[in-house]
């Protein structure tokens, strides 16, 4: 019995590949590596202790699932394979919706096929929009959000609804993520993003290892105790224990459930960029610009429904987000090129 991790090569999926063995699971993963490198699978296996079951396969690819799911009896399915740039899913919509949600729909007539009836789906706290107030909580309504990439989750969501409205046994997890960050402690996973980061932890930390010379703060007028926008930081290893417990529900329910994964406490970017130079004592020069189009001033979960129903809460302090970054990209400096 295994459970399969679509894009178990990605910055969440590797984490969460590990967290799955140290819990006991049997894991398959697949990747078409599109935005990761094969070097992760020897690195995922050096640190779950065992040669990782991996297969080079793209969800869109319906034979390349069934023979996959012909090999290994699958329990459940941990769906993290997507793109997820929001400035390249305006320019490419047609290919974010390919990508994302029918290679979604692929993957869960070839479920089907199999009488595999768990999925865990990787959501993302953007589904909430830019209108809902913060702490967002899972029973808000959804559905103005501002981008195809944002679209194409929520478009997911309704898909596995729709097929656990169909299907009395069958299980759906919508995980709504929040600003994931941080690394393995070991410092040799982590995230690698192409080119030029979006994102503001791996910004800053190309700023601390020298690749970029300073830091742009996207506006300093939003209305919080320092004028920089807050979100809702939450390490990757505790998101991938999140996995862990969203897959322990999913074995033993039916139905489709809605769940935050975040730490409902939030940082404004100069609380972050000062926890950074603190914890790792490495300045990060800035300089304030005007604010980035389409940022909400605050972004934080309530966390509540993880607890209750999942057993389940962010452990790591922003301290460890920081220094578990560094250890990564100071060991790494150009992430999985390096070797
Ligand atoms: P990532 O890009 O690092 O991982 C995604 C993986 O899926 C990559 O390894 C990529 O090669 C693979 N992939 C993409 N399309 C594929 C396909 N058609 N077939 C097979 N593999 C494919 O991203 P991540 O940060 O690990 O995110 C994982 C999931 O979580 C994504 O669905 C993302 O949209 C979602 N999410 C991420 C964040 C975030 O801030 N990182 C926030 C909310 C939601
Ligand atoms: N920021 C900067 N400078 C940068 C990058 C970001 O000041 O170079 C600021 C942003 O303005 C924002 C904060 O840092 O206030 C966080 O920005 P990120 O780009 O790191 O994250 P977002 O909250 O904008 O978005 C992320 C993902 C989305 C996802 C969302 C919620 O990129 O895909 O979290 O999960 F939908």
């Amino acid at each position: 019995m295994a459970i399969l991790i679509t894009g178990g090569c990605g910055y969440i999926g590797s984490h969460t590949c590990i967290e799955l063995c140290k819990a006991g699971y049997e894991v398959v993963a697949l990747d078409n590596f599109h935005n990761a490198k094969p070097k992760v699978i020897e690195r995922i296996s050096a640190l779950s202790g065992k040669p990782l079951t991996f297969y080079t396969c793209d969800i869109r690819d319906a034979r390349g699932l069934s023979a996959i799911f012909e090999a290994h009896t699958v329990e459940a399915v941990i769906h993290f394979a997507g793109w997820k740039a929001v400035g390249e899913s305006t320019v490419l919509p047609l290919e974010y919706y390919e990508n994302n949600v029918s290679g979604t729909v692929t993957l869960l007539k070839v479920m089907r096929k199999f009488g595999c009836k768990r999925i865990v789906f990787s959501s993302s706290a953007t589904v909430y929009g830019e209108e809902n107030p913060s702490p967002l909580t899972e029973d808000m309504p959804v559905g103005k959000v501002a981008n195809p990439y944002a679209r194409t989750k929520l478009f997911n969501e309704h898909v596995i609804e729709d097929v656990c409205a169909a299907d009395p046994d069958f299980c759906g997890m919508l995980l709504r993520y929040f600003n994931p960050i941080g690394a393995h402690e070991s410092g040799t996973i982590g995230e690698d993003p192409n080119g030029i980061p979006n994102n503001l932890m791996p910004y800053i930390a190309q700023v601390a290892v020298g690749k970029l010379p300073y830091l742009q703060v996207f506006g300093n007028d939003y209305p919080t105790h320092d004028g920089t926008g807050i979100r809702d930081y939450i390490h990757v290893v505790d998101l991938a224990r999140g996995h862990v417990a969203a897959v322990a529900y999913a074995l033993s329910h039916t139905g489709a459930q809605v769940v935050n994964l975040g730490t409902g406490v939030g940082y404004s970017v100069l609380d972050v960029v000062t926890a950074f130079e603190r914890v790792n004592q490495i300045p990060i020069p800035y300089k304030i610009v005007p604010r980035r189009e389409g940022d909400v001033t605050i972004y934080l979960a309530d966390p509540t429904k993880a607890k209750e129903l999942l057993g389940w809460q962010a452990e790591h302090s922003l301290e460890d987000m920081c220094r578990d970054t560094w250890r990564w990209q100071q060991r790494n400096p150009n992430g999985y090129d390096d070797e």
